[in-house]
């Protein structure tokens, strides 16, 4: 009797033990990715750490205040920082009027739809930090750190961002961002090659990352082919049909979130949702069909904490692309235009105007 009565004592010690396990398992710390993604030259862990000191305080808490009201903007943030880096390398080029995918850009192609406000909030964010340290901080860091933040808000790991990005002077154009971003009709093979090539990302880097679908929406016309004229034959029959109500034609312009069981927290359930053939593209779902691809998209239903590992050594490398660092590129005082060009007599006149006013 009282040697049972202890023994469930420990049995209960264990559960107790196991969900404190089991529910910190989210918000984990990835660290010891320096170790597997080298730092690009000119960037460091410090960069701000003399000029603005609390910048990574100063995001932190302008998006918790603004994720308690709006979740979903975290997944605008996130994407936003994806299209940066995948289009002329993260120099905050999607941020400045005229890009492609920019906000004002009525000629994007439907599934190009980045959210207003995530330029919007990039921009609010700026002017507060600018406020507080002067103009030192690039958009392009901005947008590196509030996509971390996004992830890390939404129930996802925490990482350092390797920091020092300039931005850059040209918006990215309708053909090179088309050129870069892969769109959602792609197989994965395609993918793969296309990431090897262009970005030097391997396939575990590409299933990670297509990770990100675990929390946001998508667009009718980002999946309507899948559904229409005829229904792709690996989606699952409950969630086509459930589909087909969200989109009654290919085009509609309704929008559905991507990762059914968790819509917006940041886990590994994208990966259960692949197995469960209930991925919204086909470059999602092709994941679990390609060779390459398949054991990955197991291995991470599976263990969330690989997932998240994995995860944090690919955006490192993304957030790596082509930077601008040094002096080239400037650091834009509004994100969605470059400064003023400044001519050879009047440019230190205008110099010692800005650096009067901003330190
Ligand atoms: C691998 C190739 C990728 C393709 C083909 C792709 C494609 C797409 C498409 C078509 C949408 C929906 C657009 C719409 O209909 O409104 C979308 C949304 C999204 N993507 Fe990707 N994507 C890819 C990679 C990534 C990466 C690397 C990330 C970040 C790590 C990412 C994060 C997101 C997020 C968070 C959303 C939701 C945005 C929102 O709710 O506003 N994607 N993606
Ligand atoms: C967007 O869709 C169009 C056709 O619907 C396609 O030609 C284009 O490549 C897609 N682009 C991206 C980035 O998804
Ligand atoms: C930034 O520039 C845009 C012009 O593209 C302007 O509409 C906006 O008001 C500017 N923002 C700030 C904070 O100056």
């Amino acid at each position: 009797m009282g040697s049972s009565t202890s023994s469930n004592l420990v049995l209960m010690m264990i559960m107790i033990l196991l969900s404190c396990v089991l529910s910190s398992s989210n918000n984990v710390e990835v660290e010891g990715v320096e170790k597997s993604v080298p730092l690009k030259d000119g960037l460091s862990w410090q960069f701000y750490a003399k000029s603005c000191p609390n910048l990574e305080f100063i995001i932190r808490e302008q998006l918790i205040k603004i994720f308690k009201d709006d979740i979903a903007q975290a997944a605008g943030l996130l994407r936003l920082h994806f299209h940066d880096c995948f289009v002329q390398g993260c120099d905050g080029s999607v941020l400045l009027d005229g890009s492609a995918s920019g906000p004002s850009e009525k000629n994007a192609p439907p599934n190009l739809t980045l959210r207003a406000k995530a330029f919007k909030i990039i921009n609010d964010l700026r002017a507060i930090i600018h406020q507080k340290c002067g103009r030192v901080v690039s958009c392009s860091d901005i947008t590196a750190l509030a996509a971390r933040d996004a992830v890390f808000l939404s129930g996802g790991p925490i990482y350092a961002v390797p920091l020092g990005r300039r931005d850059g002077l040209e918006f990215a154009t309708l053909e090179v961002t088309l050129a870069n971003l892969p769109p959602p009709t792609s197989s994965a093979s395609a993918i793969v090659d296309q990431l090897a090539t262009n970005q030097k990302l391997d396939p575990t880097d590409v299933v990670a990352l297509s990770g990100g679908h675990t929390i946001g929406i998508a667009h009718c016309p980002s999946f309507g082919d899948r559904l229409y004229p005829n229904q792709d034959s690996t989606m699952d029959q409950n969630f086509a049909k459930k589909l087909k109500g969200v989109c009654p034609k290919k085009d509609t312009d309704a929008f559905t979130f991507q990762d059914i069981l968790t819509p917006n927290i940041f886990d590994n359930k994208y990966y259960i949702d692949l197995m469960n053939r209930q991925g919204l593209f086909t470059s999602d779902q092709d994941l679990f069909t390609f060779s390459k691809t398949k054991e990955i998209v197991k291995s991470f239903a599976i263990n969330q904490w690989l997932f998240f590992e994995k995860f944090v050594i690919a955006m490192t490398k993304m957030g790596q692309l082509n930077v601008l660092t040094g002096n080239q590129g400037e650091i834009r005082a509004n994100c969605s235009v470059r400064n003023p060009q400044k001519t050879a007599f009047l440019a230190s006149v205008v110099e010692n105007g800005e650096i009067m006013t901003n330190f």
